[in-house]
C-alpha cells in the first residue's frame, strides 16, 4: 500500500477537480460535499486522462469527453459495465493523501 500526499486540503474547492501525478499514477481528486475522493485520471471509455476536468451529478462523476458517469464510491458506470478506478483518501494534518494499493501499482487502468 502506498499513501500518496497530494495536496492541502484547502487547495481543494467544492466539485472541482485537480489533477496529481504519483510515481506511474494520474489521479484525480474532488472535494464533494465535503469529503475528499480520489480516481484514476484515465477514462474507461478511450482511455483520455480527462477525469479530473468533469462535473459532478448525481453522485457520480461525469467524464467530460462524452458525459458517462461513474459512482463516486464504487466507479461503476451508471450504464454499462465499465468501471473507473477509485482509490481511498485519508485527511491528516490538513493534507490530503491517497491510498494505492500495492497490487496496482504500474496499472493505471
Ligand atoms: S472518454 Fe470519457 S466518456 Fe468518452
Amino acid at each position: 500500500m502506498n499513501k500518496v500526499k497530494v495536496c492541502r486540503l484547502s487547495e481543494l474547492h467544492e466539485k472541482e477537480g485537480r489533477r496529481f501525478y504519483s510515481r506511474d499514477y494520474d489521479i484525480a481528486v474532488y472535494k464533494i460535499d465535503g469529503n475528499v475522493h480520489a480516481f484514476s485520471n484515465i477514462c474507461p471509455h478511450q482511455k483520455a486522462a480527462i477525469i479530473y476536468d468533469g462535473f459532478i451529478e448525481d453522485n457520480c462523476v461525469v467524464c467530460p469527453s462524452h458525459g458517462w458517469m461513474f459512482d463516486i464510491e464504487t466507479g461503476k458506470a451508471k450504464s454499462g459495465f465499465s468501471r473507473l478506478k477509485v482509490y481511498e483518501t485519508e485527511i491528516s494534518g490538513g493534507e490530503v493523501y491517497v491510498i494505492i494499493p500495492e497490487e496496482k501499482l504500474f496499472a493505471n487502468w
